[in-house]
């Protein structure tokens, strides 16, 4: 009897004990890094961002947009750029994007290049 009224008790501190676990927040002790992410996930974050106005490829100038495949910006240039933004229809990025993300889309914008 005693067994039998143990056993589930002792089940379920456990699948608590697993519940508890698994609804903890994962906390992120690693530091920011601001190395670029791969040129894959940079991939990513323009088609999310970008390729409304420059295309897939770079070259679609939607909204007056340029043909990244023939900008001659060099890399601070273009990091400028996508954090500041201009006053001729180019976004501000820093605010939306992390450093990581931004120079991996410096990376990404100059491998457009033919
Ligand atoms: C709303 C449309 C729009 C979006 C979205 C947009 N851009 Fe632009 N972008 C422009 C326009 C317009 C220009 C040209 C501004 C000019 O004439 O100086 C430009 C220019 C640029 C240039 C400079 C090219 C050159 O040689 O002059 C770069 C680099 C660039 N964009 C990268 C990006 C990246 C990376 C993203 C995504 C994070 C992005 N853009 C999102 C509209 C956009």
């Amino acid at each position: 009897m005693v067994l039998k009224k143990s056993i589930p008790f002792f089940l379920s501190v456990c699948l608590l004990a697993a519940c508890g676990e698994e609804a903890k927040p994962v906390e992120n002790t690693k530091p920011v890094s601001n190395e670029p992410i791969s040129l894959e996930d940079a991939r990513a974050v323009y088609t999310l961002n970008c390729a409304s106005c420059h295309g897939p490829d770079g070259t679609l100038k939607a909204s007056n947009a340029k043909d990244l495949s023939i900008s001659k910006m060099n890399e601070s240039e273009i990091e400028q750029m996508i954090r500041k933004g201009n006053d001729k229809g180019m976004m501000p990025y820093e605010e939306m994007l992390s450093t990581a993300e931004i120079k991996g889309l410096v990376k990404f914008v100059q491998n457009l290049r033919k």
